[in-house]
């Protein structure tokens, strides 16, 4: 059984003040297995954030059906919605989403105050999780006092604290120096290797090739897949790299 499917989805968006209509996601359907690590790549605009957010239950689609754990979502009503993504669903943004007026360690336990979970076990919950990460030593300190790669990582931890089923990124590198970018990157391939599902946009081919497949996407569709199979990180960038410059060079003969 895979752990999510997406069946023929579709996503147009339309507004209430004229008659234009964007179709964001034409007709994708594809399944992951647990304990995989997919990244999706392609152009601004292709569509990727319309698809993670979908993913995430944060907009639903306009046609077809998307089940995690042969759970259908499309059917949770907009009042349980949130509930299911709560306990299921981790999401890191490109641009940290961490509140300054809390420390680290707060943050990281924001996702579990307001559920059933007791305080101690919360307090643990975080510390086992800061440590996976490396950040333990800056639980006190508030997010503007460390920097962008450390934060990313206290984002990871405050995604992971819920134990999701997937933990999904936009752009997790894409404000980060690359330093920092490896770290991060080094980080959500520990998670995937301790089991972690993950799936993560990225513009970046180095993000990219730490992935075991990769989804091309260009104007809503599925371009192109690739597996890494037995390849290095280094054989797998080159790979990727050729199938992005195909996929442009179509661009250009259009
Ligand atoms: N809320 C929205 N309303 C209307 N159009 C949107 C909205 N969000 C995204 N789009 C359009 O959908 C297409 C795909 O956008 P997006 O999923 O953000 O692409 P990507 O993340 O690959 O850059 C783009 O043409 C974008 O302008
Ligand atoms: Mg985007």
């Amino acid at each position: 059984m895979s752990l999510l499917t997406l069946k023929n989805i579709s996503r147009i968006y339309s507004s209430k003040f004229s008659s234009i209509t964007v179709e964001a996601i034409k007709s994708i359907s594809f399944d992951i297995e647990r304990g995989e690590f997919v990244a999706i790549m392609g152009e601004s605009g292709s569509g990727k954030s319309t698809l993670l957010n979908m993913i995430a239950t944060l907009d639903r689609p306009t046609t077809g059906e998307i089940l995690i754990t042969n759970k259908n979502i499309s059917n949770i009503s907009d009042s349980s919605i949130s509930k299911f993504r709560r306990e299921n669903i981790g999401y890191i943004f490109q641009d940290f989403n961490l509140l300054d007026t809390l420390t680290v360690e707060e943050n990281i336990e924001l996702p579990l105050v307001l559920s059933d979970v007791n305080i101690k076990e919360i307090s643990i919950r975080s510390k086992k999780v800061m440590k996976t990460l490396g950040i333990l030593e800056l639980r006190e300190k508030y997010p503007y006092q460390i920097s962008g790669g450390e934060q990313q990582r206290v984002a990871i931890a405050r995604a992971m604290i819920i134990n999701p089923k997937i933990l999904l990124a936009d752009e997790p590198t894409g404000a980060l120096d690359s330093k920092s970018s490896s770290m991060v990157l080094n980080s959500l391939k520990g998670l995937n290797e301790a089991g972690q599902t993950v799936i993560m946009v990225t513009h970046s081919i180095v993000a990219a090739s730490k992935a075991n497949r990769v989804l091309f996407i260009k104007d809503g569709i599925i371009f192109n897949q690739l597996f890494r199979g037995s390849r290095s990180n280094e054989e797998f960038y080159e790979l990727i790299s050729d199938t992005l410059t195909v996929m442009n060079e179509k661009e250009e003969l259009i």
